[in-house]
């Protein structure tokens, strides 16, 4: 098999290669308020609970907002609503309302106060399980409580960011099923 010819690549760049998205939108509410950041640093931690590890900026208007109330709806957009995460990401809800700015309806969730955003594919509702690690690194460790997603397409066509503006776009499909361990599906 052939191999890479590989170059340095400057350690504060990688990002470009391990951020693997999706992309997602991740929507808050606090005593009245209500406000949606763009998340990119997310990881998948446990299946059962079902856990998410997510990096929150202190500086974002929405780390006061989801701190305090220890939830937040962790939403997955499509590629309809590229112009509209990059939107969110580029404003703060200290300024605007985001679901009025932007034209997203707020759909009531049923196990957080946080709203979920219709127009995108997956709603997720979380609930903090660990919060010891948000002083240090502003990391925040959801169980994710209830889950709500559109029965079709089946491969959603997500957003994975880059860096530098540029996403890629989820889209061919590898089925390699049968060469898989039950235990690891
Ligand atoms: C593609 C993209 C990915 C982002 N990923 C994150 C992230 O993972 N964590 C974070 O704290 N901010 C991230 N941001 C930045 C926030 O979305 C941005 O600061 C936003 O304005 C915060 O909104 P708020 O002040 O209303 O909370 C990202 C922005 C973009 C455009």
């Amino acid at each position: 098999m052939a191999r890479f010819r590989k170059i340095d690549l400057d350690t504060a760049r990688v990002r470009r290669l391990l951020e693997p998205g999706p992309i997602v939108l991740v929507s808050s509410h606090w005593k009245g308020e209500r406000n949606i950041m763009t998340m990119g640093w997310h990881t998948v931690m446990e299946f059962t609970p079902s856990l998410v590890g997510c990096i929150i900026s202190s500086g974002n208007h929405s780390f006061g907002l989801i701190r305090r109330s220890k939830e937040c709806v962790i939403n997955v957009p499509t590629t309809k609503l590229t112009d509209t995460v990059v939107g969110i990401g580029n404003t703060t809800g200290g300024e605007v309302d985001k679901f009025a700015k932007f034209g997203l309806t707020a759909i009531e969730a049923t196990e957080v106060k946080a709203p979920m955003i219709g127009e995108c594919h997956a709603n997720l509702e979380c609930r903090l399980h660990d919060g010891r690690l948000i002083g240090k690194y502003n990391f925040f460790v959801w169980e994710v409580v209830k889950a709500h997603v559109a029965p079709r397409p089946k491969y959603p066509e997500t957003l994975h960011y880059t860096g530098d503006g540029v996403f890629m776009v989820a889209g061919k499909i590898i089925d390699r099923h049968k060469g898989f361990r039950p235990g690891m599906l």
